[in-house]
C-alpha cells in the first residue's frame, strides 16, 4: 500500500510539471489495452435454429490469444437444437470422434479423451459462450458441433497461420 501511495504521488509529481489529463489518459490506456486488443481480434461464430453455423472457415494467428464467442441467434432450447464449438487436434478421426460424442451427454456431449484444443459450452437459442485458447502449431484444424445429428452440417475449417 505504501508503495503504490508513493507511486501515485510520483505520478502526480510527473502530472503536475507536464499535462496532468494526458498522463492520467495514458496510464489507464495501458492497463486496459490487452482487454481491448482481445475485443478486436475476437472470433465471432453464430448458429442458429436452422442448424448452421455462419462460417465455414475461421482464421487465427499461431502463439497468440485467440478470442472466440458462440452465438445461438434461435430460439430453441438446447436440449433441441443445443450447438457448441469444438476445435479439435489435427490427428482426430471427425466421425469417431462425434460418434462417441453423441454419447456424452452428461459432459455437454464431449467425450472422453484428449482430442480437444478448445470447446465452448453446449447453448440454446439466445445464449452466448466466450472462450479464449492459444494454437501454437499452424495449420488447417476442423471444429464442429458435437450436438447429436449437427456435425456433418456443423463443421468448418479453423486456419492457423
Ligand atoms: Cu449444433
Amino acid at each position: 500500500m505504501k508503495n503504490l501511495l508513493y507511486l501515485l504521488s510520483v505520478t502526480l509529481l510527473i502530472s503536475c510539471g507536464n499535462e496532468p489529463k494526458k498522463e492520467k489518459f495514458s496510464y489507464e490506456r495501458v492497463k486496459e489495452e490487452p482487454v481491448a486488443q482481445v475485443s478486436s481480434e475476437a472470433l465471432i461464430l453464430n448458429s442458429n435454429d436452422q442448424m448452421l453455423f455462419d462460417k465455414s472457415l475461421l482464421k487465427a494467428n499461431a502463439g497468440e490469444e485467440i478470442t472466440l464467442v458462440l452465438n445461438h441467434t434461435g430460439k430453441i432450447a438446447k436440449e433441441f437444437m443445443g450447438h457448441n464449438f469444438v476445435l479439435l487436434k489435427n490427428d482426430t478421426d471427425v466421425d469417431d470422434f462425434a460418434q462417441r460424442a453423441m454419447l456424452a451427454k452428461d459432459n455437454q456431449y464431449i467425450p472422453e479423451g484428449d482430442e480437444t484444443i478448445a470447446y465452448t459450452s453446449m447453448i440454446g437459442g439466445g445464449e452466448s459462450d466466450k472462450i479464449t485458447f492459444t494454437v501454437d502449431e499452424p495449420g488447417t484444424y476442423v471444429y464442429l458441433c458435437t450436438f447429436p445429428g449437427h456435425y456433418q452440417i456443423m463443421r468448418g475449417e479453423f486456419i492457423v497461420e
